[in-house]
């Protein structure tokens, strides 16, 4: 039987530092793909998934991220006024309802792992789903709906094929000859080496953990990189004997935290809007033919 997932944490400390000097005043999830920020896809995705309860792991210089969920009183009221309707609508989305969102601080860079442990308290015993803006997946239904609806228990994480020799950028799965839409992982390693590494499947920012992980994160040392990884945090679970899958997805995923994932998706998300889409690709063939750049 399915089980609901009904709070989310989103990791949103990071100081964006591949993306300045434009996060020297704005957070990096506010960062706009085409005319959204980055963090509104990953509220969207949890929400078509079930999640009611949404809390924020944030860090100074976050208030532009805290201010977008709060209401316009003010841009409302003109909207309406303009009989502006449609972008009313498009405003409604982004208030979130009193109470549903919630922001706890990582007082300290320590690591993703350290990060999800700064919402302890704010979760229960019941699983929760965490969710990276920095990767954006392209799919229908949304990645964290399709683990959901395969959801029975343990721990899931999203995971896909990268090439061998990125290996060291993601947290690398161990599964035996596993092909499966839901694979058994029996190991779980952060950022190897491509030499080291036990697999090219990659964890990608979709997971859904349970109270064990965050017990285990309460006094977990530093690993790779010296930061406190969610990957050991999960990994142990698999040596407590309980089950971690990796839920090969079906979907497209963009790495927003750099810079040419972010291109990439800017040119795909453009492309997808029905009133975009003949002028710039259009223009993208122009471009791609004659070599212009903009210098
Ligand atoms: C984090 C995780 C890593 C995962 C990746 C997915 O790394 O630590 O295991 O594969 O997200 O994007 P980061 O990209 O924050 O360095």
């Amino acid at each position: 039987m399915t089980k609901s997932v009904t709070k989310a944490v989103f990791p949103v400390a990071g100081l964006g530092t591949r993306f300045l000097p434009a996060t020297k005043s704005i957070p990096k999830e506010i960062m706009t793909l085409v005319d959204r920020p980055l963090i509104q896809y990953a509220i969207d995705e949890a929400r078509a998934a079930g999640v009611e309860d949404f809390i924020f792991v944030t860090s100074r210089g976050k208030s532009a991220l805290e201010d977008y969920f709060d209401r316009a009183p003010e841009l409302e009221a003109a909207l309406e006024a303009k009989g502006k309707d449609e972008l009313l609508e498009v405003l409604e989305r982004t208030n979130m309802g009193s109470g549903a969102i919630a922001y706890v601080r990582q007082a300290e860079p320590r690591g993703l792992g350290h990060a999800v442990w700064c919402a302890r308290k704010l979760l229960g015993d019941e699983p929760f789903a965490v969710i990276l803006p920095d990767d954006v997946i392209a799919a229908d239904p949304p990645c964290l709906e399709q683990m959901v609806r395969d959801y029975d228990g343990g721990c899931m994480v999203a995971t896909m094929e990268v090439p061998r020799d990125k290996t060291s950028a993601y947290g690398i799965l161990e599964v035996d000859d596993d092909q499966a839409r839901l694979a058994t992982v029996r190991g779980m390693v952060e950022k190897p080496q491509p030499e080291d590494a036990p697999s090219n499947l990659a964890v990608i920012g979709r997971y859904i953990l349970t109270r064990d992980v965050l017990d285990t994160l309460d006094g977990q040392s530093a690993g790779a990189g010296g930061e406190i990884q969610l990957t050991d945090a999960i990994a142990a679970e698999i040596d407590a004997g309980r089950s971690v899958r990796g839920h090969r997805f079906r979907g497209q995923r963009f790495d927003c935290g750099s810079k040419a994932g972010f291109l990439q998706a800017t040119v795909a998300f453009g492309l997808a809007r029905p009133e975009l889409e003949d002028e710039f690709r259009n223009y993208l063939r122009e471009v791609v033919t004659a070599g212009t750049t903009a210098h």
